[in-house]
């Protein structure tokens, strides 16, 4: 007899991005850069170190189980009351929570697909069934074919708005229309982990599309723009009762009180927030660029990240990559995810793709 559920051999492991000492060492190269996990290069924001120092001293201490400072921080920045607000270890830890607070056994979670690799994961382990429904021959969402596949046993939609891994963004009026074709008995979740990098002014802010809509939740994070990955902080915007069933499945202290002062940093240092991100943003523009002077079938993204759709080649590709020091994500039989870096790396990136494509 199995110690653990047989269903979880259905399912495939979370692949989090190489490191670059190991790939490094492999081979044979001096320095391997990673542009696979979709960070931002460039150190902690200001305020941020100080902030975890001084944290550091009460580590004997439990965090705020409630993270009064933080979420009244995120309330006032976006407008958003503070009982609206549910923190957790990352959005993907909240992504789970959500699913967890909505489904039974049997239930259906509806999501595009390929989308954000842990979606499939957070469904089969909280006992529902995924419904994938297929991206467009241009990589983004087809709101309509999701739409069509809820059905009265659907509890959660997440529309992953710019998609990882494809980064392309859902415009206004889709998403309005299919938030009025799946009615208010289900919960979409807008995911909007990438959102700090759009700039198609047709992609609507997801928490101004919630407004007026209680089943609509706004999943953020601070670990991409906000440059605090390693330290795990995410967030939600919700209906106050939905917050309230969502805090009910939280993990008690799962946003620790060195994240809760990071992520209070952090926020104080919006201004280089931007700047940095206009950097990426203005790579962005060149790397695409470039890739699609060796590849026109790279689709426009919205994200600090690019896709390859290279089918059976991806695999291939990313070894190639990885031979010649660069870090990329492949996702096997479809594509390559390429985050953009410093200049620097993303020059080392198009070399390696100038050899290869
Ligand atoms: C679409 C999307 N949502 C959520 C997450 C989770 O990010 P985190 O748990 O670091 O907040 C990621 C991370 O890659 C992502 O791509």
């Amino acid at each position: 007899m199995p110690l653990t559920r047989p269903d979880l051999d259905t399912i495939p492991r979370y692949v989090a991005g190489k490191n670059p000492s190991d790939v490094a060492r492999e081979s044979g190269v001096a320095e391997a850069v990673k542009l696979a996990s979709n960070e931002v290069p460039y150190g902690p924001l200001p305020g941020v170190v100080e902030a975890v120092a001084d944290a550091v001293s009460n580590t004997h201490r439990y965090p705020d189980p409630a993270v009064v400072a933080l979420r009244n921080r995120l309330g006032e920045r976006y407008d958003v009351a503070p009982d609206r607000i549910v923190s957790g270890c990352g959005s993907v830890a909240l992504a789970e929570h959500i699913v967890r607070a909505a489904v039974l056994p049997g239930d259906e979670v509806v999501y595009s697909w390929r989308s954000f690799e842990a979606y499939p994961i957070i469904t089969t382990s909280c006992g529902a069934t995924s419904v994938q429904v297929p991206n467009t021959g241009a990589h983004a969402h087809d709101l309509d074919a999701m739409a069509d596949a809820v059905t009265e046993r659907t509890k959660v939609a997440f529309v992953c708005t710019p998609n990882n891994p494809t980064g392309t963004a859902v415009h206004a009026d889709d998403l309005e229309r299919f938030l009025d074709r799946v009615g208010p008995d289900v919960l979409v979740v807008i995911d909007e982990a990438y959102r700090e990098f759009v700039r198609d002014p047709e992609v609507p802010d997801g928490l101004a599309a919630a407004k007026g809509r209680p089943n609509v939740v706004v999943l953020r994070t601070l670990s991409k723009a906000w440059g605090l990955a390693g330290i795990r902080v995410g967030w939600l915007a919700a209906d106050p009762s939905v917050a309230d069933a969502i805090r009910k499945v939280v993990t008690p202290f799962s946003v620790n009180h060195v994240a809760q002062a990071a992520a209070l940093a952090a926020l104080d240092a919006e201004d280089e927030m931007n700047r940095r991100v206009d950097l990426v943003v203005d790579e962005r523009t060149r790397v695409v660029n470039a890739v699609r002077e060796l590849r026109t079938d790279v689709p426009d993204t919205q994200a600090n990240f690019l896709w390859l759709p290279l089918g059976d080649d991806a695999a291939e590709f990313a070894a190639g990559c990885e031979k010649r020091g660069v870090i990329v994500r492949p996702f096997a039989g479809d594509g390559v995810r390429v985050t953009i870096g410093t200049p620097a790396e993303n020059d080392l990136f198009l070399r390696a793709a100038g050899d290869l494509l």
